[in-house]
């Protein structure tokens, strides 16, 4: 069965009650598309279902915590009973403290790789039989400039970037059969620093607000990129704000560059030099 990129398309966010998840979620919704949303925050999971409500978007809200396997299997089956297919999942949701290797106890180490990479994996594990079957899709996680430099304070978070990145590196080659692109697209451009709640942003002083990206904008490149042929793009790191950018200039059949698509082209060519190449 070929792959059905028409319109509507059925999307998951996972940790979209807030932040770039939020953004995500409404600019799917916005574009027509049937729209999930997951987080285990009720109060702004709630927020979000009303301001995806006023949107007028067909949506359904969630709470579901990614780092649950099997919850997250049931938030699939959900989607699938509802619209009949699910084409592409972000896995946006993190947890992420910003903490010394000191204060990063066994505990606190297991649940951000949980939640961050434990809910890549989670993700595709759950969604991968729906694809199969359905002859393809889009499974996206969350770039940062942390998935190749290190911070201070970031150790888990930091690992988990860079791992995400190993995983859509090397499930991409076994995707690519089944139609199905696995990629990573980053914010690649300043946004609320993750981990502040809708109340603590909106207590922050206007202009600190005002050079903030709009998530809802950036969502833009996640539409684009979950409308391409999976095989186009697979095991890719995309950045939403060269994008976006790209969109307004030039609109969404413009003539590929990997320069018009993220802040790394030259990643961008060696990993598809390897891709060409890789005969493993
Ligand atoms: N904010 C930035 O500057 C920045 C930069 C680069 C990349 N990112 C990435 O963007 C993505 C979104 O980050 P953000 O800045 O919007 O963060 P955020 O903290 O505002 O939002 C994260 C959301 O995930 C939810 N969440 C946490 N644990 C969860 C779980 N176990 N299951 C389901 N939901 C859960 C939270 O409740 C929250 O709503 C993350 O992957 C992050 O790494 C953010």
């Amino acid at each position: 069965m070929a792959h059905d990129v028409a319109r509507p398309a059925v999307a998951l966010v996972t940790g979209g009650g807030r932040g770039l998840g939020w953004g995500i979620a409404r600019a799917f919704g916005r574009s027509g598309a049937r729209v999930c949303v997951t987080d285990i925050n009720a109060a702004e999971l709630a927020e979000c279902a009303a301001d995806l409500a006023a949107d007028g978007a067909d949506a359904l809200v969630l709470q579901s915590d990614v780092a649950d396997l099997a919850a997250t299997q049931a938030v699939v089956r959900q989607v699938v009973e509802r619209w009949g297919k699910l084409d592409v999942v972000v896995h946006n949701a993190v947890y992420m403290p910003l903490i010394t290797f000191d204060a990063t106890t066994p505990a606190e180490w297991q649940r951000q790789l949980d939640v961050g990479l434990g809910g890549m994996f989670n993700c595709a594990h759950a969604v991968w039989p729906q694809m199969k079957a359905q002859g393809g899709g889009h499974i996206i996680g969350i770039a940062s400039g942390s998935s190749f430099r290190g911070y201070h304070e970031e150790i888990a978070y930091c690992t988990i970037k860079h791992g995400v990145e190993g995983f859509v590196k090397a499930l991409s080659l076994e995707s690519a059969g089944y139609n199905i692109a696995v990629n990573t697209v980053g914010p690649g451009a300043l946004i609320k620093p993750t981990r502040l709640t809708r109340a603590e942003a909106a207590a922050l002083p206007e202009e600190v607000r005002a050079g903030w990206a709009d998530p809802v904008e950036l969502g833009k490149a996640f539409v684009w990129l979950a409308a391409q042929p999976p095989r186009r793009i697979n095991g890719h790191r995309l950045d939403a704000g060269p994008i976006v950018r790209t969109l307004a200039a030039e609109g969404p059949d413009f003539a590929f560059a990997p320069e018009k698509v993220t802040l790394y082209p030259d990643d961008f060519r060696a990993r598809q030099a390897w891709y060409d190449n890789y005969t493993g």
